[in-house]
């Protein structure tokens, strides 16, 4: 529950996978519920923050109070954020997006024919690390989806994408990851590592947003 205010903050969220269209019936994507960066929108939003969600294809429904910006594609959710960071005061990039897209998208279906076929793929945007290059005010969070190295990987991306915090996950851990309703991770700053129980994706947003006005504060 809200123990403090975000009245008058601004709050931009991604959240869910990406869709990567090789042809008009098939894409590329990955297992995204959307769950957890849905859970920090309605946190911030019970905080009292003005909240934009940008999100791409998930089963969830929108949060009343949210302004909601649905995309597909990873280019689609970097336009979106390019055009709402400046200014946010909190950003949490929790979506799940396609490293690369196809490079030609056909405009018929795709045939059937050899026994063998190569799909050529091309690198998306880093939508997190143009933020962090970009940013000037804002409080960056990132997360980072490990399967092994947890620790020195998120540390790494941290810097590497020059957020001022980064929500480690461990696919492997029981409770944690895309599908559940809990999540089990550690905070990584630049000079600390919080290792947290499993808690639900809800109190997990609640955590981040308190964490990164804590952050904001000691700027
Ligand atoms: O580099 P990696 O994909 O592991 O980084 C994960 C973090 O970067 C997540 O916060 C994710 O939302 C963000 N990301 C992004 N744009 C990409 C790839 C990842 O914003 N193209």
């Amino acid at each position: 529950h809200p123990t403090f205010s975000l009245a008058g903050k601004k709050v931009l969220i991604t959240a869910g996978p990406t869709q990567e269209p090789l042809d008009p019936v098939r894409f590329l994507s990955n297992h995204s519920s959307g769950k957890q960066g849905y859970a920090i929108a309605q946190a911030a939003k019970d905080m009292g923050a003005q909240v934009t969600l940008v999100c791409g294809p998930c089963a969830l429904t929108d949060i009343p109070g949210v302004e909601m910006i649905h995309v597909q594609t990873a280019q689609e959710m970097f336009e979106a954020v390019k055009n709402t960071y400046e200014d946010a005061n909190y950003i949490i990039m929790a979506a799940a997006v396609g490293d690369y897209r196809p490079e030609v998208v056909s405009n018929q279906k795709i045939k059937k024919a050899d026994a063998c076929m190569e799909l050529r793929l091309i690198k998306n945007p880093d939508i997190l690390a143009f933020v962090g290059r970009h940013k000037t005010h804002q409080i960056l969070c990132g997360f980072a989806m490990e399967t092994q190295d947890l620790e020195k990987n998120a540390h790494q991306k941290l810097i590497d994408k020059n957020c001022d915090l980064l929500i480690g996950n461990n696919l492997f851990v029981e409770g944690a990851g895309f599908q559940g309703d809990t999540n089990v991770v550690c905070l990584i700053t630049k000079d600390s590592i919080d290792q947290l129980p499993k808690l639900t994706k809800s109190e997990l947003g609640y955590k981040i947003l308190k964490t990164m006005s804590k952050l904001e504060k000691e700027k």
